[in-house]
């Protein structure tokens, strides 16, 4: 991760391990995105426009959080690396390839969205530990929405 030639100074100790958990969570979340928009694509079934619509839904929500997630990485003096190369790298998401049958793609974004869930709840303790209030309320907000996404997920399957 390149940091800026110009000397930051935000009063905040371990900014680099900050900057490396958004830059794992921002490849990961753009590797989610991805996905939801391919189901979003590729669904097919009887529930077609209700899965085409609400796979919309999540991944717009999810193309605002990663320019957002991205953009705290710079006000941390750090650059995101914007590549499929380096995402794929980062990324902590399971890729599937090939068609998917739809109650699939609903188990598959579940388990990607739960996974995000552990993931900065996780990395929350000590983020708020070393008073990085912006990146802590940044994720108790990402926390929140995925947690509903999970909840509309699951309730697509019982
Ligand atoms: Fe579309």
């Amino acid at each position: 991760m390149e940091k800026d030639s110009v000397k930051v100074n935000l009063g905040l100790r371990d900014r680099e391990k900050i900057g490396n958990v958004l830059h794992k969570l921002l490849a990961s979340t753009y590797a989610l995105y991805l996905k939801t928009q391919n189901y979003h694509w590729n669904v097919t079934g009887p529930q077609f426009q209700t899965f085409h619509l609400l796979f919309q839904s999540h991944y717009e929500e999810l193309a605002e959080a990663i320019d957002e997630m991205a953009e705290r990485m710079r006000a941390l003096g750090y650059f995101p690396e914007g590549s499929f190369r380096a995402f794929s790298k980062l990324s902590f998401i399971e890729e599937v390839e090939g068609r998917v049958e739809a109650m699939q793609m609903i188990s598959s974004l579940l388990n990607d969205h739960e996974t995000l869930i552990c993931y900065i709840r996780e990395n929350l303790p000590f983020i708020e530990k070393l008073e990085d209030g912006a990146t802590a309320d940044f994720l108790n907000k990402r926390l929140a929405v995925h947690e509903k996404t999970s909840w509309m997920l699951r309730s697509t399957i019982s």
